[in-house]
């Protein structure tokens, strides 16, 4: 009885391979299997570039990392970063659009955080160049944590487990400065480059599946779905702006993205285009959270985009085949590397005399 069932099983198994090898061979003949020289450009560094006034120490890391998970960071000692970039969905919110202090919809999606140490620009209109030049946004941000810096310092100065990490790691910067770069030097840290995709490029030739080699090398194809005219190696972004015609652009007195900041025609409702890495972390998916699945993503760019007005000239339909559709969200599956949990740090236990910086 035992060996009838398993007959039958490897008979149903038999089955289902040969059915799907037709698909196999065809795209075996077609696209390579193994990684070639060109494709090492893809491969992330295990550091990411930092300035020369804030090299990434470990003391200086772990003070960040403290700062970041703190909530009294905010005006009414009930938002910490980690509130929005929460470690455990990818340092992002899940949620379609951010909500800050009294759940103020805040109208654009949380980005992740990982490797946004290897990009150029930050926030989704990149108005800001730097980590260091990033953090004080949303700690000052009064629909964000509305710091009062002056008295943040004040508590930090006086709180001896701070006073001690701070006197350590910048002893000749003033506060201000030394948690901007805390925060920065932190961030940088947090980053994906072991993905199946990586460890395929490293040598590993099972560590993705046919299906996602086969996306792979239908994201780069200039003539198939040439995703890579935006996400370039290694980081999956050209650190560009690009108006990819989502449907909210349509709506009256849509998000205008890089051109409120810098007023060229071709920025109208163009956006940073993000990372891909740790992706299937990180839905809902676009600055205006609109695609809720990797699916809904690669349909928008196969159907060339829905809003049509101001869109790049790079998005066009594709008229990708429902496997090749597939494929590249199983390649985009394969960006995800398996972090170990996240530590949590160590803060100061809560002292109500000496948090008077707190609303
Ligand atoms: C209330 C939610 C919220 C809080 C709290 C918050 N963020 Fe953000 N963060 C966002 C949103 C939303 C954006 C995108 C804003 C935009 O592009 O206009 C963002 C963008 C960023 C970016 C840019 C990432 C990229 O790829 O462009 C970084 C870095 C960042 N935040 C770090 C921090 C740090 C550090 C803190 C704490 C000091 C913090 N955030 C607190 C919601 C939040
Ligand atoms: C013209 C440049 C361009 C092309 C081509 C392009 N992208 Fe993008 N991509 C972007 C930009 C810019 C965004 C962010 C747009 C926004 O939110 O307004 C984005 C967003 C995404 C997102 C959502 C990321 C997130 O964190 O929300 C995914 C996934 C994605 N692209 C995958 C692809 C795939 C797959 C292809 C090829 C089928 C592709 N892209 C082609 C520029 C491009």
């Amino acid at each position: 009885m035992q060996l009838r069932r398993d007959k039958n099983v490897f008979a149903l198994l038999l089955v289902a391979v040969l059915s799907t090898a037709p698909l196999f061979t065809a795209f075996a003949n077609e696209y390579r299997l193994t990684p070639t020289k060109e494709d090492m450009m893809w491969l992330l560094p295990d550091h990411a570039p930092a300035p020369e006034d804030n090299i990434t120490t470990p003391d200086r890391v772990a003070l960040g990392k403290a700062l970041f998970f703190d909530p009294r960071v905010s005006i009414e000692g009930n938002v910490s970063c980690a509130s929005c970039h929460i470690p455990q969905f990818g340092w992002t919110d899940g949620l379609q659009t951010s909500k800050g202090i009294n759940n103020k919809n805040l109208g654009r999606a949380t980005p992740t955080i990982v490797n946004t140490g290897f990009n150029s620009i930050q926030y989704w209109d990149g108005r800001r160049p730097s980590l260091e030049k990033q953090a004080s946004g949303p700690m000052l941000n009064s629909n964000m944590m509305a710091a009062d810096m002056a008295a943040l310092v004040v508590w930090l100065a006086a709180e001896p487990f701070y006073q001690t990490w701070f006197a350590r790691t910048y002893p000749n910067e003033p506060l201000d400065q030394a948690i901007v770069k805390a925060l920065a030097a932190f961030q940088r840290t947090i980053i994906s480059n072991n993905s199946p995709f990586d460890q395929w490029l490293k040598g590993d030739q099972k560590a993705m599946t046919r299906q996602q080699i086969m996306g792979f090398r239908l994201f780069s194809d200039a003539k198939k779905a040439n995703c890579v005219a935006c996400h370039h190696a290694p980081n999956f972004t050209d650190n560009g702006f690009h108006n990819v015609g989502l449907a909210s652009y349509d709506l009256p007195k849509s998000d205008m993205g890089r051109f409120a900041h810098m007023p060229v025609a071709v920025l109208r409702g163009a956006f940073k285009t993000p990372t891909l890495r740790d992706i299937s972390l990180t839905a809902p998916y676009f600055h205006d959270g609109s695609a809720r699945t990797l699916m809904d993503v690669v349909e928008h760019f196969d159907q060339g985009g829905k809003s049509q007005h101001d869109i790049s000239s790079s998005i066009k339909p594709l008229g990708l085949s429902l496997e090749e559709k597939q494929a590249i969200v199983a390649f985009l599956q394969a960006l995800t590397t398996d972090h170990a949990p996240v530590v949590l740090p160590k803060l100061p236990p809560p002292n109500p005399l000496n948090e008077q910086h707190v609303k």
